[in-house]
C-alpha cells in the first residue's frame, strides 16, 4: 500500500512512520510543512526506498491533489497541536486544522482515497475529578480552547464529507501521548529537559489536572489497526487507562532522574485549563481487538527520560526559545 502521512515530521506522526516501516511493507510519503514543531531529524535512519519526504502545506490544494493521485490511503496527523500557543495566536490553528483538513478532504473526495483523521480527546471538553464516566464515542463535543475547538471543527468536517460525499474516512480521538520525538513545549519533555538543564520543573496551578497518558507507539498500533480493520464512517477512541495528575507526573520525573521530588515550582495556571481527560477505549478493544503494549507508565517514562538524555542534539536547539516563550507568560 502507498500511504501518505501528513505531519510525519512531528511527534506522533514520526513515531507512526517508524512503526509502519518496522511492521509493514507499506511505502510512506510524508507531507510536512516543517513548522517550528516539525523536525526532519525525527525521520533519520529510515530506508530511502520506503520513505519519501515532501516539504509542503496541507492547505496547498495543487500539491495535495498531486500527492493524492498517487496514494492509496492517507493518515492525517498535521496540525497546530499546542494549547498554550493557541491561546497566544489562534490564527495558524484555524488555517491548518480547519482549512488544511478541508483541503485534504476535497482531494480524498476527488481521488476516492481512504482517509484516516487523527484527533484528540480534548474535543469532548473536560470531566470532574470524581466523575465515574469516561469519554466514549457518544460523548457530546464541548471543546474549551482554540486548539480543541479547531480539532473539533475538523472532526465534524470529516463526518460531513463521509455522509454528504461518501468519503471513505475514519476518525480516532486519542488521549495525551508521551515518548520520543515530542517537542519540548509539551508537559513531559519540558520537565525532563528542564531537569537536564538544571531548571526547576514548572507545574501549572496546583497540578491536580488529570491527563490519561498513552505511549506514542501504542497510539501508532491503534491507528494501523483502524486503518486495516476500522469501519468507514466510525469514530474510535484510543486510550490505555493511564490517568495521572500532573503533580504526580512531575514528582515521578524528578524521582526517576535522581532529584528531590519536591524540587519544582508552581507557576501561573493556563487560561481555561481543562481539569481532566479520561478515555473509555472499549469499542477499539472489543470490535477491532487492539490492546496497548506499554502498560507500565513508570517504565515507559524512564525510557523516555533516557531518550531525552541521549538526544540533546535533537531537542537542544528548540529549548531556549521555548523557555523564553513561557517566561513571557509567567510560566
Ligand atoms: P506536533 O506539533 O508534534 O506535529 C505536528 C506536525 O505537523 C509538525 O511536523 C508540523 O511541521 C506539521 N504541520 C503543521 N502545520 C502543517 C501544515 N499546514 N501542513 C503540513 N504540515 C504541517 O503534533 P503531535 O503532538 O505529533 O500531534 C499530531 C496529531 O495528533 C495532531 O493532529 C494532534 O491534534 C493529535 N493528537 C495529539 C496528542 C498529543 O498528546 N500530542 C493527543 C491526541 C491527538
Ligand atoms: P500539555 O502537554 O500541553 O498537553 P494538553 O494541554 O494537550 O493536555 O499539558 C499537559 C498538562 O500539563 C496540562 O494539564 C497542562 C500541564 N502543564 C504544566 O503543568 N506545566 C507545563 O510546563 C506544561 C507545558 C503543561
Amino acid at each position: 500500500m502507498r500511504l501518505l502521512v501528513t505531519g510525519g515530521a512531528g511527534f506522533i506522526g514520526s513515531n507512526f512512520v517508524h512503526h509502519v516501516v518496522a511492521r509493514t511493507d507499506h511505502h510512506v510519503t510524508v507531507l510536512d510543512k516543517l513548522t517550528y514543531a516539525g523536525n526532519l531529524a525525527s525521520l533519520t535512519g529510515l530506508p530511502e526506498h520506503r520513505v519519501e519526504f515532501v516539504h509542503g502545506d496541507i492547505a496547498d490544494a495543487t500539491l495535495v491533489d498531486e500527492l493524492f493521485s498517487r496514494t492509496d490511503a492517507v493518515v492525517h496527523y498535521a496540525a497546530e497541536s499546542h494549547n498554550d500557543n493557541s491561546l497566544n495566536d489562534p490564527s495558524p490553528f484555524l488555517n491548518t486544522n480547519i482549512v488544511g483538513t478541508y483541503t485534504l478532504l476535497e482531494a480524498a473526495r476527488r481521488h476516492d482515497v481512504r482517509f484516516h483523521h487523527i484527533s484528540t480527546d480534548e474535543v469532548y471538553g473536560d470531566l470532574e475529578l470524581d466523575d465515574p464516566n469516561r469519554f466514549t464515542e457518544h460523548t457530546p463535543y464541548n471543546p474549551s480552547s482554540p486548539y480543541s475547538s479547531t480539532k473539533a471543527g475538523s472532526d465534524l468536517l470529516v463526518r460531513a464529507w463521509v455522509r454528504s460525499f461518501g468519503v471513505r474516512a475514519t476518525i480516532s480521538n486519542c488521549s495525551n501521548n508521551y515518548g520520543p520525538y515530542q517537542h519540548v513545549e509539551k508537559f513531559i519533555p519540558r520537565q525532563i529537559t528542564n531537569v537536564i538543564r538544571g531548571i526547576r520543573p514548572k507545574l501549572y496551578g496546583a497540578g491536580l489536572n488529570v491527563r490519561d497518558w498513552i505511549h506514542a507507539d501504542d497510539h501508532s498500533s491503534a491507528v494501523l489497526t483502524i486503518l486495516e480493520k476500522g469501519e468507514i464512517g466510525q469514530t474510535y477512541l484510543i486510550g490505555a487507562d493511564g490517568e495521572k495528575n500532573n503533580k504526580d507526573v512531575v514528582e515521578l520525573i524528578l524521582t526517576l532522574m535522581g532529584q528531590d521530588p519536591t524540587a519544582y515550582d508552581h507557576v501561573t495556571d493556563r487560561a481555561g485549563h481543562d481539569l481532566r481527560y479520561a478515555i473509555d477505549s472499549t469499542r477499539l478493544r472489543t470490535e477491532l481487538g487492539w490492546q496497548p503494549t506499554y502498560r507500565d507508565f513508570e517504565a515507559g517514562l524512564a525510557a523516555t527520560i533516557e531518550w531525552y538524555r541521549q538526544n540533546e542534539a535533537w531537542w537542544g536547539p528548540s529549548k531556549d526559545a521555548t523557555e523564553a516563550f513561557y517566561a513571557g507568560k509567567g510560566q
